[in-house]
């Protein structure tokens, strides 16, 4: 093979690739010197034709030839390319105000859930938490609720249909072994006093679920707080509940409140009491919050009923003490003045935004 051929391509090659200004021009030198047609491909073609001596001599030769034009057309093809680049429409101006990320934040109840129980863990209580999905033997049995008691029936409590099997806390079959969306915080009571020995001050967040009609005052899925503290008998009174019930609020809304208890009636507690505090909107004049009573209505408590204490295990008349429960939504309402309970579950970001 003609050793000079190889050379002058190479040559050629040069020379023209050398006064290349734009991509067209540079397609075109592919075709000539690298395409199937070119003259160093039909050599590379005929190297099969010649004795192995010739091929030894050839072969290499033309390979290389072959790479380095390759290599001259990429780097050609970069510099074409780089050039042809528009270069202002690319600047980056760092001195440009950036673009800010909408970042999100707590749900306003969360952010009350954490302030509650940042007062109580100043006044020595202890948090723990429960099962939403609870055994009907925590929400109502070990309560002392008759097993006729209206809260029990289809109006008032999510049942599970086909649920219990799972759970452990009862035999099989038994009625322990039924399960609902708690009604209450209160199941929190037992399920603490089953592994702890009093004296203990222990408060239980969470959320409750009631198959009621929903209102401006009332949701069918809402947040509570349950309030247990326990001693022997006779060390933890209904003015215990009081006065720690009043540091709470006074904590909780900045200022000074009374606290008034009502007679009222809960299978768990005896005595029980509806509680209210003094308005703390109003003052105690009369708003439209506190429908012009001056008093808000809080929640329910009372004295540990002496059935609920042998229940979770504990010998009877050893140890007394107070459990209360309220509604931290209705407290987010008095907070916020939000008059409809249910904006805050509504999902609308026009209003969790507001916070
Ligand atoms: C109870 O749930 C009792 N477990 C409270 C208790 C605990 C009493 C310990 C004694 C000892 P009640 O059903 O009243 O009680 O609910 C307590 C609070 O939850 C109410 O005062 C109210 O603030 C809130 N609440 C009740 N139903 C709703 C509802 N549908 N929507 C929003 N908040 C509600």
């Amino acid at each position: 093979m003609n050793t000079a051929l190889i050379t002058t391509i190479e040559n050629n090659a040069l020379e023209a690739i050398g006064s290349i200004k734009d991509l067209g021009t540079l397609a075109r030198f592919e075709t000539e010197f690298l395409g199937r047609k070119s003259e160093l491909s039909n050599l590379l073609k005929e190297l099969k034709n010649l004795s192995p001596e010739e091929k030894r001599a050839t072969g290499p030769k033309l390979q290389a030839l072959r790479e380095k034009l390759q290599m001259l057309h990429s780097e050609k093809q970069a510099e074409l390319e780089n050039n042809a680049r528009d270069w202002e429409a690319e600047r980056l101006d760092v001195t440009a105000p950036g673009i800010s990320q909408a970042v999100g934040h707590l749900h306003p109840i969360t952010v009350l859930e954490h302030e509650v129980l940042g007062i109580f863990e100043r006044l020595g209580f202890l948090v723990a938490e429960g099962p939403e999905a609870e055994t009907e033997w925590y929400n109502f049995d070990a309560l002392n609720f008759p097993k006729d008691h209206p809260a029990r029936d289809m109006q008032d409590t999510f049942w599970i249909v086909g649920g219990g099997a799972k759970i452990k806390q009862g035999k099989k079959g038994d009625e322990k072994e039924r399960l609902l969306m708690r009604t209450h915080t209160s199941p929190n009571q037992v399920r603490f006093m089953e592994h702890n020995k009093p004296p203990f001050r222990v408060i239980v967040p969470g959320r409750v679920f009631r198959n009621e009609a929903t209102d401006a005052s009332h949701e069918h899925t809402f947040h509570q707080f349950e309030c247990l503290m326990l001693d022997e008998t006779g060390k933890v009174s209904v003015a215990t509940f009081k006065h720690v019930a009043e540091t709470f609020f006074e904590n909780f809304f900045g200022k000074k409140v009374t606290i008034r208890l009502r007679p009222s009636y809960f299978p768990f507690t005896e005595p029980s009491f509806e509680f209210d505090i003094s308005c703390v909107l109003c003052d105690s004049a009369g708003c439209s919050t506190c429908k012009q009573t001056g008093w808000l209505e809080i929640g329910g408590a009372g004295m540990v009923h002496q059935n609920v204490l042998v229940a979770a295990g504990y010998p009877k008349g050893k140890y007394q003490g107070f459990a209360w429960g309220f509604g931290l939504t209705r407290l987010a309402m008095m907070k916020y003045k939000i008059t409809d309970i249910r904006q805050f579950m509504s999902g609308d970001l026009r209003f969790i935004r507001q916070f």
